[in-house]
């Protein structure tokens, strides 16, 4: 039988979390101990973060990093109605309802941000850095495009006569349009971090509010990519039942959302927008109407055990993804912690065939051959970018034995080329994995011819079914073709 504990075992192993980072919460594997002079605080169910102690100046009395989203509802997994059908009253009767540009994010995004490499600790040389490191590295020739900063780039208070946010002078001294000027002189694309609250997760401000003013001073900036957090909101904009009609579009939480959605789209600059909403309020059933990509959880951490959580998550809402519509598993950890290598391999794999934003999220300088061959594999990244087919591989019965598990280890899906074959080994020990031809969606049955993605080689021609071994935690990448 196949083991599951495992997470259970390494999320107890992880070491303490970063200041500013996530330390708890449902669904939550990482570490869950702060570093000296900082405190585990819980937000809300889904979420507690690594907060200064009480008595600490630094923060100041704007750095309103208190629990107001405590009360926040996160929906259940009734289906939603139309809108049509409910009477709208108070804010959601007169919340804007324009959608997400289309002229950007139809395909999931590929990138870097800078948070699990640096937390805090940023500034202009270490995302120039990244943004060189995409082209020196083969990594914008293979489709990465995204140079994403994200909290902690501001200074604590808006510009008092202005009302804007101000970049934070010692850390980006050319501003942030200095940044943004320099990764579109690469050829790729610029992405900052804001938060739908009235300060961030690290008590700078939020946009909550000053929508249209936030929206605005990116556009100007250049900025092409929008995450947008889910810390430090107000009592009265939480949700405390089911909203109107039952449809958690009309929810105070996807409104919030809503309005920035608007006030970026008055900006006439299109931009691709992230929903870090953290898996609240049904995200899954309206994210699209709203945003190109939305967090179906709390932050990620380098463990195999957030790995196997979240596909379990994910595999529940894969209707949701398609075209301009996809559920973001979070940033990447390749690089980071003590992950294997074919947990890392697995990682790169899930995302791309469940058409997951994939923002690498580590020093790339310290990424060695075996990684980037990982996270370049140009297969996966086909079927990820997959321009003709929207949808993600989805989970089958391998066999008409087989008994199934939680997360599913068997996937299929299709892409330009024809079906695709997935097997993740979940178990702690290499296993023999088989499946029949015949059981895979939109295969028959007869003869194929077998391709390893990994390798880029034919494997041979096989009859009725294939046995493969698959390594502990690792992921077998093939494309079936008719022989
Ligand atoms: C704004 O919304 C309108 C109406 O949906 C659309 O035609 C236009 O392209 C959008 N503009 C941007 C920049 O998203
Ligand atoms: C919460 O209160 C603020 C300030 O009065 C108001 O602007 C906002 O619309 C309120 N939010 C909701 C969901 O009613
Ligand atoms: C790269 O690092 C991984 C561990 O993350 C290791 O398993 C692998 O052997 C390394 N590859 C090379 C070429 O050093």
């Amino acid at each position: 039988m196949l083991l599951f504990s495992t997470s259970l075992i390494l999320a107890g192993l992880a070491a303490a979390q970063s200041e500013w980072g996530q330390c708890g919460g449902i669904g939550w594997t990482g570490g869950t101990t702060c570093p000296s002079g900082w405190t585990c605080v819980a937000q809300n169910p889904y979420y507690s973060q690594c907060l200064q102690s009480t008595g600490s100046s630094s923060i100041g009395t704007t750095g309103t990093v208190s629990s107001t989203a405590s009360t926040s509802v996160v929906g259940t997994t009734t289906t939603s109605s139309p809108t049509s059908t409910a009477t709208l009253t108070g804010i959601a009767a007169s919340a804007p309802t324009i959608g997400p540009s289309k002229a950007v994010g139809k395909l999931p995004a590929l990138g870097w941000n800078a948070w699990n490499a640096y937390g805090c600790n940023i500034n202009e040389d270490k995302i120039l850095a990244a943004a060189n490191q995409f082209i020196s590295l083969g990594l914008a020739d293979v489709g990465y495009e995204y140079i994403n900063i994200d909290d902690c780039w501001s200074e604590m208070q808006r510009d008092p006569s202005t009302g804007r946010i101000v970049p934070d002078p010692s850390k980006f001294p050319n501003g942030i349009s200095g940044v943004a000027d320099q990764v579109h002189a690469l050829g790729l694309k610029f992405g900052i971090y804001s938060d739908a609250g009235t300060a961030t997760c690290a008590g700078f401000p939020g946009s909550l509010g000053n929508e249209l003013l936030d929206a605005t001073t990116f556009a100007e900036w250049g900025v092409d990519y929008l995450k947008y957090d889910n810390c430090n909101v107000p009592g009265n904009w939480s949700d405390s039942g089911t909203p109107p009609g039952g449809d958690w579009y009309n929810s105070n939480s996807a409104i919030r959302y809503r309005q920035m959605t608007a006030a970026l789209n008055e900006t006439g600059r299109p931009f691709q927008f992230n929903l870090c909403i953290w898996g609240a309020a049904n995200v899954w059933d309206w994210g699209a109407r709203v945003g190109h990509s939305w967090r179906m959880s709390g932050d990620s951490s380098a463990s195999w055990g957030y790995i196997t959580n979240i596909l379990t998550t994910n595999v529940q809402h894969l209707s949701s993804i398609d075209f301009y519509s996809h559920n973001d598993m979070d940033m990447m950890e390749i690089g980071n912690g003590d992950l294997t290598i074919q947990e890392q391999r697995t990682h790169f794999a899930v995302w791309s065939f469940l058409k997951s934003p994939i923002l690498l999220g580590t020093d790339l300088s310290q990424l060695n051959s075996t990684q980037l061959s990982i996270i370049k594999n140009a297969e996966l990244i086909a079927f990820h970018q997959d321009p003709n087919v929207g949808g993600p591989a989805s989970p089958f019965t391998p066999t008409p034995s087989a008994s199934s598990t939680s997360p599913p280890e068997f996937y299929a899906g299709q892409s330009s080329k024809g079906i695709h074959v997935f097997i993740v080994n979940t178990g702690s020990a290499t296993a023999s994995k088989t499946f029949n031809f015949a059981n895979v969606p939109g295969l028959g049955t007869g003869s194929f011819l077998v391709h390893d993605m990994w390798a880029g080689t034919d494997v041979g021609k096989f009859t009725d079914s294939y046995t493969i071994s698959v390594e502990a935690h690792d992921t077998a990448a093939l494309f079936i073709s008719p022989a």
